[in-house]
């Protein structure tokens, strides 16, 4: 089986390499094809494979390439993991927001619109290769904000192309460990878009146990999103938050948070993979430890802002292991290519799920998988509160896929100015203002 990674430069991908490489069954990848644009991070991220796959008999062979159509044709699978306008563009995306008092965040509000903006049209360039040279593999699209571009590729996708996050799982998880259960017998009732869920119940052998854990202040303050929210505020909810939540229901506190630091989210991964690309240059660099080193520093740091502002602390080590990303990907990949059916959080068409969406609304939901793909299966309706969010937020991301289709900048304006963290029409035009003058990206914004 050939896997296609599209953003095989990237620095997340040898988590991808690193569970193939634990998988000996019938019917794994056995080759893996890198396409980036730039082979430099190319290099440097097969160096780090080759580190790891050392000492393994089967390993998936790999090959990296800059050219698109060679890396599509006879894949079965393609992961697009990319990042337009890479982490600089990531950085600006949260400058610009932030010296408008509004947020950022890569997913979340103006810098998620943003990030939108620019990295829709290349989707939809991806999608539309694929639909021609690979017309039966599966895309799994990592890409952020991930149930937009999802969607945006769904349009030439269909069902071929399911978004993945490992939020929902490792919330779960959390949940699960923090009420003493098995998490991989537990059922997780989770709905909404992508971060932006709530979990609203944890079945074991046909019973609820979420209320034990609201129900206890002390276990529901002893984990990760506990202690972000408050079991006040928890307890008040009836529900468990994705904790990008956190910038919604803490937003002040949030954009504040954000201001005040030394340096954005974006900024610090930027100078910090700038730090190990450049070290992969040195021939006699160890690749796999300055990796890894990198990737313990960044997990360790994520979302630190937001925890400062609840005052939680360290991370869990359960979490720092990372283990959610690349976990969700293989599962959701043998699922399919060996038929074994499994239940997986993922983002997918809508169809009749949520009755405030329509059909082709990307969604997160639990899915049953198998050969057929990822089916969503039916949960209970949100409560007013969810609705409301999530379908402001679609109408946002509606509005980002019908500016990057037309180029009207007024359609652009329109999605900033819509979404509940922008708080002024006249703050969505500087915003657009203030994109389009630093991403080039965003030339195509043309029409009035
Ligand atoms: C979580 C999110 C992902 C995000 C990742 C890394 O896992 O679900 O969407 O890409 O964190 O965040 P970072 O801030 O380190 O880039
Ligand atoms: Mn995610």
């Amino acid at each position: 089986m050939k896997l296609t990674i599209l953003g095989g430069g990237g620095f997340r991908v040898p988590l991808v390499y690193g569970a193939l490489l634990a998988d000996h069954a019938e019917g794994r990848v056995t080759a893996v094809t890198l396409y980036d644009t730039d082979s430099n991070r190319l290099t440097a991220i097969a160096r780090v494979l080759a580190d790891q796959a050392e000492g393994v008999p089967d390993a998936p062979a790999v090959l990296a390439t800059t050219e698109l159509d060679e890396a599509l044709r006879g894949a079965d699978f393609i992961f697009s993991a990319i990042r337009v306008g890479g982490l600089e563009g990531r950085a600006a995306d949260e400058r610009v927001a932030l010296d408008e008092g509004v947020l950022g965040q890569e997913t979340v509000g103006a810098g998620g619109i943003a990030y939108g903006l620019r990295t829709v049209p290349v989707a939809v360039d991806l999608a539309r290769h694929i639909a021609r040279l690979a017309p039966h593999a599966w895309v799994i699209n990592f890409t952020n904000p991930a149930g937009l571009v999802t969607e945006a590729m769904s349009r030439y996708l269909g069902d071929r192309v399911i978004g993945i996050c490992d939020s929902p799982v490792g919330l779960g998880r959390r949940i699960a460990r923090t009420l003493g259960v098995d998490p991989e017998r537990a059922r997780i009732d989770y709905a909404g878009l992508n971060h932006l869920g709530w979990v609203r119940g944890l079945h074991v052998d046909g019973r609820d146990e979420l209320p034990r854990l609201l129900a206890d202040p002390h276990l529901l303050g002893s984990f990760e999103e506990g202690k972000l929210f408050g079991t006040d505020w928890l307890q008040s909810l009836g529900a468990i938050p994705n904790e990008y939540l956190h910038y919604y229901y803490f937003n002040r506190e949030a954009v504040r948070a954000y201001q005040d630091a030394e340096q954005t989210r974006g900024a610090f991964l930027r100078d910090q993979q700038e730090g190990f690309y450049a070290r992969m240059k040195d021939p006699a660099a160890p690749a796999f430890p300055a990796w890894d080193r990198t990737r313990a520093e960044r997990e360790a740091t994520y979302m630190s802002e937001n925890r400062e502002v609840a005052g939680v602390g360290e991370r869990d080590e359960s979490d720092l292991e990372s283990g959610g990303y690349e976990q969700v990907a293989l599962a959701l990949m043998r699922a399919v290519a060996r038929d074994e059916r499994t239940s997986l959080i993922l983002n997918v068409r809508n169809r009749t799920t949520l009755s405030v969406f329509d059909a082709d609304a990307v969604v997160e939901v639990p899915c049953l998988v198998d050969a057929n793909g990822a089916r969503p299966v039916s949960v209970d309706p949100l409560p007013y509160h969810a609705v409301g969010l999530v379908t402001a937020v679609k109408a946002v991301e509606r509005g980002v896929l019908d500016a990057a289709a037309s180029g009207s900048r007024a359609t652009a304006v329109q999605a900033f100015a819509l979404h509940p963290l922008v708080d002024s029409v006249s703050v969505a035009r500087r915003l657009v203002d203030g994109y389009t003058e630093v991403h080039p990206g965003l030339a195509y914004l043309k029409r009035p």
